[in-house]
């Protein structure tokens, strides 16, 4: 192993410690730090209207989701986590470009919390847009009982909209009790889709057309949308609406229409909407998951229209355009060519993967590791315990990135402290080459993306299913 992350760690701790004194003052001098305390524990939350029974959840100050944090881009925050929970944690602010060490990937950027412990995340907010956090230790048990919340980074000057409306959305796995299920990590879930709760859950409440969002006839409406379940996939689709699209991931994206089939929404992706409010007083449209063929459709919740005179006659003229963040554009014509190649699953080809350097078949990995999913022929477990990044990139360096898909399943790709531009799907061009931090990558797909590698690190990259991630689909790329 080229460094040791246990030294690392603490000469950045004491690096930390001696720039850590001016910073606050300097900042509090300004006025500009923002601190807001986040504690994550157990408790009990109602997420049936009817408030009848109460359920088991882990979360952050005692919400489910965990509060919604709201800032604008260029404030400096302070980010208080303490940990109440019967296990270790960290956090990880999903998609913001953050210095490395504010990252929140123990055994990668920092120690675990222990119970009772606390850690102090303080970074500046480079990006605006859609964004959130959650858990990166044991995630795909820390996420699914309920610790996660949205982060909203307002742009300098936001568009004019007259509702700006966050949806988080998320399952659980509950039995006859409404307590959820406490079969984390198993590796048939792990092989296949993931662990998919049987409720889903939007703003912590069960889903359905009693969960309206009531809205006044000519409004343009802003719906951010989040994606925080562990494995489920999103396909969306609003009736009586003509929606726009206006950003993936938090990055502005030319503005375009849903497509035909719903949109998909996989697990760690955000989405902004641009609706135009046209409906009548008293009417009511659901918004719905149209699941995955053959699947029947979910009513997620229902934009419902008040009683009030309508606000405008007709619809806003003017389009919404987003201020785009300051992302380095990749030069294809200098980029270099990099691969990752994706095999395993319950339904894959036989592969052998290197589980410690050391050749496996994959069944036998399955049986005595429990991980079922190899990135470039490696099959690696959680952080801490991983031995070799997969790139190694120089920073500044342009890069083109193939991932190539060679398993039956679909997996949401997940790359820290980056943007990248989605450029192509088996081949062929997408037509927004829009930026992301999160990209769907099909069944026997292959996707290519391109970025500059301008933040230094080492930074995780792996698939959103939660489950996947914890069976090997889960490495870092250094940008030294
Ligand atoms: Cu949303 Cu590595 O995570
Ligand atoms: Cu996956």
């Amino acid at each position: 192993m080229p460094l040791d992350r246990r030294q690392f760690f603490q000469a950045s701790a004491a690096l930390g410690a001696s720039f850590a004194l001016p910073a606050p003052l300097l900042a509090a001098e300004k006025g500009k730090e923002r601190r807001i305390d986040l504690v994550s524990s157990a408790f009990t939350v109602a997420l049936d209207p009817s408030g009848a029974s109460r359920s088991a959840v882990w979360g952050f100050n005692e919400q489910l989701p965990g509060p919604t944090l709201r800032f604008r881009r260029g404030e400096r925050v302070h980010l208080a986590v303490k940990n109440e929970l019967p296990q270790e944690t960290a956090v990880h602010w999903h998609g913001l470009r953050v210095p490395n060490a504010m990252d929140g990937v123990p055994g990668v950027t920092q120690h675990p919390i222990a119970t009772g412990g606390r850690f102090d995340y303080r970074f500046e907010l480079r990006d605006s847009g859609t964004f959130w956090y959650h858990p990166h230790q044991a995630s795909f048990e820390q996420v699914p009982r309920g610790l996660y919340g949205a982060l909203i980074v307002e742009e300098e000057k936001p568009p004019s909209v007259d509702r700006d409306e966050v949806w988080v959305l998320s399952d659980m796995k509950l039995d006859n009790q409404r307590q959820p299920v406490e079969d984390f990590g198993r590796i048939l879930d792990i092989a296949n889709d993931g662990r998919i709760g049987n409720q889903i859950l939007v703003n912590g409440l069960v889903a359905g057309s009693q969960r309206t969002l009531t809205i006044r006839s000519g409004e343009r409406l802003r719906l951010r949308l989040i994606n925080a379940a562990s494995a489920r996939f999103f396909r969306l689709a609003i009736d009586g609406h003509e929606a726009r699209i206006i950003a993936f991931d938090g990055q502005g994206v030319t503005p375009h229409p849903l497509p035909a089939g719903g949109l998909a929404l996989g697990p760690g992706m955000r989405v902004d909407l641009i609706i135009d409010c046209m409906g009548s007083p008293g009417q009511s449209f659901p918004l719905r998951d149209l699941g995955r063929p053959p699947a029947t459709p979910t009513v997620l919740g229902a934009l419902t229209y008040s009683s009030q005179p309508a606000l405008r006659s007709k619809p806003l003229a003017s389009a919404v355009t987003l201020a785009p963040n300051r992302i380095a554009e990749p030069d294809l014509a200098k980029a270099s060519d990099h691969y990752i190649i994706f095999q395993g699953g319950m339904r894959g080809s036989p592969v052998i993967g290197l589980v410690d350097g050391k050749p496996s078949r994959i069944q036998e990995i399955m049986a005595k590791q429990g991980l079922a999913w190899t990135m470039n022929y490696n099959a690696q477990h959680e952080h801490a315990l991983m031995h070799e990044p997969l790139l190694h990139l120089r920073t500044g360096e342009h890069v083109m990135l193939h991932m190539i898909n060679e398993t039956d399943f679909l997996h949401p790709m997940h790359l820290h402290g980056h943007f990248f531009r989605v450029l192509a799907v088996d081949g062929k061009p997408t037509p927004h080459r829009e930026w992301r931090d999160t990209v769907i990558m099909g069944p026997r797909q292959s996707i290519d993306v391109a970025f500059v590698a301008d933040n230094p690190g080492e930074w995780m990259y792996h698939c959103h299913i939660l489950d996947h991630a914890a069976g090997g689909m889960m490495g870092t790329i250094v940008v030294e």
